[in-house]
């Protein structure tokens, strides 16, 4: 209490003290327009003591605090000033219903701009195709200004505020985003914030040898501070660089920059606020084309410190905190997805209200992975009753397949209470994903082998994972609808479990591996290139056929989409887990304004029963069926087809 009232005095001081400058900057614009500087320092005034708090708790050691502070809010004026009336409006709309990602009509998708539609256009020209699938958000793969030939899907970005130029123009996203909120959906593109391509102009001027932009990158001049950080980091692409930190020449002289991903993806030095402002204003200008949902990459790597693994520190969590009372000021309306691809202690600590309202949920999809290979349930039921709650006003976006690899980043604690070792366990579904397992159905590739370690993460898409690919080639029509019913048993998972439902936009028509990457110089080492084909629309004008396994497929996909959309029970992320006493079932409830739901799955090809000691306890008998295929017996016991999908409500 004593500390939030300090806190409160300290903030009106600091406020006091920088407001008045940044008046009068402003002056004009003020004058021409009261009712927008009022807005402004209305949420300011409610805001700015959190955003203090935390921009002071990594950056008040520094002489020139003050001088950042007046430059962050400045900056925060100026994007206020500019932001467009409509979406000041959506903002009012957003800070009214702040729960509305949890509705049940929401749906989202994810594609790369030219691989789905070629660009900006065609994606427009799309969404038709996407209101017909029910999507509501819809996450572009990095458009971004980017290096020619090898930019790691867009993932190194040369500049924040120009679109890839072959996409389109940043006019042309605004305006998409527009009929994108027209049709009912929302814009998400990434804010790729730990780092920046080497041809971003920072980067060149450091490159140039200027010492400001330097400051904005972690440079070395020898490989003595570089060989010590690297005692205790993990390598994230080992199969393009060891270590963590790459050469580069400034002057005739060699220096070493910090490169957690690629060498040519340059990280941000955050301990620098200079740095921290600028992408604050970057940031800005992305909701002000109208993005709603920004994903933060790679939130994980973005703080550093001698002597630990350099991820999830809690400089990290201060950071993104910081950012989001940005947001809340100068953009409401807008909300971070995280990307921690990390243990599951570690990515639930990114999720909050204050911090990233939504998040990825990289366990449920690894599980889901897991439980199709071992065709049993026990990880996922454990991890679904123990780490699927969050706190209030924020979601898990669940999801089958995206476009990275997997990784097995389940709990080895957790697996060693259930007799599971971690580290042969995940050689099991690395061996099993690769095809090399005997009876594997899947057909995946190795990405990132590391053959210190013996790691391994799997490419690949949901179909050639799940069966499809092999069952079409080597085996007959009884696979094949194997195949299909685990790409719909997953899928109807995401889709009902709670939370955003997240589709990589081709999985639903069945996309198989694309292996021709292989014969792309750019794109040959890195195997995630395997699951990124280019968009097949003949196969996607076979989903009206039932009788085309696109159709079959698509159907699938609609008619739970359908079941998720007409039934409120789907809203929020409310979940019980059923024990089934079958070990190859998985049941859960989910309740929402006072129904509830009944569901289970079986991820075994054989038949499963379901005991009436169950059906009993959960009053199934008394429910409606609302899908799947099955009856319940005369003797009260539910039978369940193979890789069936039950919901009862
Ligand atoms: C994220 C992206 C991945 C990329 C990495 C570096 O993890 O999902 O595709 O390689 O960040 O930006
Ligand atoms: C992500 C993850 C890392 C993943 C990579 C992309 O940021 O943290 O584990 O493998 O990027 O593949």
């Amino acid at each position: 209490m004593i500390e939030t009232h300090h806190i409160k005095i300290e903030a009106r001081r600091s406020l006091a003290r920088v407001l008045p400058r940044v008046e009068q900057t402003f002056k004009r614009s003020i004058a021409k327009d009261p009712q927008v500087w009022n807005q402004f320092t209305a949420r300011l005034s409610v805001n700015f003591p959190a955003l203090l708090e935390l921009y002071a708790d990594v950056y008040s050691d520094r002489y020139d605090f003050f001088y950042h502070l007046e430059d962050l809010i400045t900056s925060m004026a100026r994007a206020w000033f500019a932001r467009p009336q409509d979406l000041r409006e959506l903002d009012n709309a957003r800070e009214q219903n702040p729960q509305w990602f949890q509705s049940n009509q929401m749906l989202g998708g994810v594609c790369y701009v030219d691989l789905f539609a070629n660009n900006l256009d065609g994606i427009r020209k799309k969404i038709p195709y996407f209101k017909e699938l029910g999507l509501t958000y819809i996450h572009l793969m990095p458009l971004f200004k980017a290096p020619e030939g090898e930019n790691d899907g867009g993932y190194a970005v040369s500049s924040y505020r120009e679109v890839h130029p072959p996409l389109g123009t940043m006019k042309q996203l605004a305006s998409l985003a527009r009929d994108f909120r027209e049709a009912g959906i929302s814009l998400v593109v990434d804010l790729v914030f730990n780092h920046t391509s080497d041809e971003h102009i920072w980067a060149e001027r450091a490159k140039a040898g200027d010492e400001e932009y330097m400051d904005f990158y972690r440079i070395f001049p020898d490989r003595d501070l570089p060989s010590r950080y690297e005692q205790n980091l993990r390598e994230i692409f080992p199969e393009e660089h060891t270590g963590a930190f790459s050469p580069f020449i400034i002057n005739g002289k060699e220096h070493w920059v910090w490169t957690t991903f690629h060498s040519y993806q340059w990280d941000l030095n955050y301990a620098n606020p200079a740095v921290f402002n600028r992408m604050a204003e970057e940031m800005l200008f992305l909701a002000n084309q109208g993005v709603e949902v920004l994903r933060l990459d790679a939130v994980a790597f973005i703080w550093k410190q001698l002597g630990t693994n350099c991820e999830n520190l809690p400089q990290a969590h201060t950071l993104i905190k910081a950012f989001n009372a940005v947001a809340r000021i100068a953009s409401p309306a807008l909300i971070f997805k995280s990307e921690a691809i990390v243990h599951p202690d570690d990515v639930v600590k990114y999720i909050s209200f204050e911090e990233c309202q939504v998040s990825y949920n990289p366990l449920l999809m690894a599980l889901l992975w897991n439980s199709l290979a071992t065709r049993k349930v026990k990880l996922l039921s454990q991890a679904l009753t123990n780490r699927f709650k969050l706190p209030q006003g924020t979601a898990w976006v669940n999801y089958v397949r995206v476009h990275d690899d997997i990784g097995w980043t389940f709990s080895d604690e957790d697996a060693a209470i259930l007799g599971v070792n971690g580290g042969d366990h995940r050689r099991f579904l690395n061996e099993f994903y690769r095809g090399r397992f005997p009876g594997s159905f899947a057909r995946g590739l190795p990405f990132q082998e590391n053959p210190l370690t013996g790691d391994c993460r799997i490419s690949g898409t949901c179909a050639s994972l799940a069966g499809l690919e092999k069952a079409l080639h080597e085996e007959g029509e009884k696979e094949v609808e194997l195949a299909i019913r685990r790409i719909l048993l997953i899928h109807s998972i995401i889709i009902t479990v709670g939370g955003i439902p997240l589709i990589y936009l081709g999985d639903e028509i069945g996309t198989l591996n694309d292996y021709t990457y292989r014969n792309d110089p750019v794109h040959e080492r890195d195997s995630r290139w395997v699951h990124r084909p280019r968009t097949e629309w003949k196969k996607y004008e076979k989903r009206k056929n039932l009788h085309s396994l696109e159709g079959h497929i698509f159907n699938g996909f609609r008619t739970v989409i359908e079941l998720r959309k007409t039934h409120e029970v789907f809203a929020g992320g409310e979940l019980e887990i059923i024990p089934t006493d079958n070990e190859h079932v998985l049941g859960f409830t989910r309740t929402h304004g006072g129904k509830r739901a009944v569901i289970f799955a079986n991820f075994s090809e054989t038949p499963q029963t379901i005991s009436s000691r169950v059906i009993e306890q959960y009053s199934i008998t008394s429910l409606k069926r609302l899908h799947g295929r099955n009856h319940v017996s005369p003797k009260n016991s539910l039978q369940l087809e193979p890789l069936d999908f039950v919901v009862f409500g």
